[in-house]
């Protein structure tokens, strides 16, 4: 059984972006997986404030295309993908402003028991590079989603003291201090790494969910019948 992977990205000099592209390029590589790539949209007081930068206006003109996130592609993946550039080790508010408004699907658990991981930009190695991730991971625990990473066995190009970005927390990238770095090839096959994990896993947590409902219908019939 195949499944739906959402790859939802925040990015504001395209290096988030470049990885998400990586990410998606993983999970269309599992058979039968159907791939959504969406941004989470900037927020005024940011585009204001950046909007003189001319590095700045073009990346967002070149990703204007990519349709924004809604609930309904929540609602439609299996697997979620968060692409998260740090903000002082943290994520950045447009990203929280957007999972903040993930209230009612909260409250009806409809992402529990599905597939999700996150991948980071930095712009030096120490920046928060591990503790944006796993900051992040914490709503996602709330909502109920189970944590995919990106583990050293299947990216042994993690293992190693260059100056290079991703962990077994996920896929990671770094801008450089002028934002003039762009992603290495390491560091994108752990974004497709991600992604064809997330696929093969959001796929099985479909079929389990599915089961499980079965189970609870034929519970139900076998009541009605007593
Ligand atoms: C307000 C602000 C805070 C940031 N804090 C950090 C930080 O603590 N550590 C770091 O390495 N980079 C930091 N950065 C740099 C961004 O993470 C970097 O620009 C980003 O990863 C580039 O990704 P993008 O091209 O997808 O936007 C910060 C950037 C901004 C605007």
């Amino acid at each position: 059984m195949a499944g739906n992977v959402l790859v939802v990205y925040y990015s504001t000099y395209g290096h988030t972006w470049k990885m998400a592209q990586s990410v998606e390029e993983g999970a269309k590589s599992v058979d039968g997986t159907e791939v959504r790539l969406r941004r989470i949209p900037e927020l005024e007081e940011a585009r204001k404030a950046l909007s003189a930068q001319d590095f700045y206006v073009q990346v967002q003109e070149q990703m204007k295309d990519i349709p924004e996130v809604t609930h309904d592609d929540l609602r439609w993946a299996d697997g979620i993908a968060w692409g998260i550039p740090t903000r002082y080790g943290n994520m950045p508010a447009q990203v929280k402003q957007f999972i903040d408004t993930t209230g009612a699907l909260w409250q009806n658990g409809e992402l529990e028991d599905k597939a999700t991981g996150i991948f980071t930009s930095t712009a030096t190695i120490h920046g928060g590079q591990e503790s944006t991730i796993l900051t992040s991971l914490v709503p996602l625990l709330h909502l109920g989603m189970i944590i995919v990473g990106t583990p050293y066995g299947q990216n042994p190009q993690i293992m190693t003291t260059e100056g290079i970005g991703g962990s077994p927390y996920g896929p990671g990238t770094l801008a450089g201090g002028d934002g003039s770095r762009q992603p290495v090839e390491d560091e994108l096959t752990t974004a497709r790494n991600l992604g064809s994990r997330l696929a093969r896993v959001g796929a099985r947590l479909k079929d389990m969910r599915q089961t499980a409902e079965h189970g609870q219908q034929d519970d139900a019939h076998q009541y009605e019948g007593q």
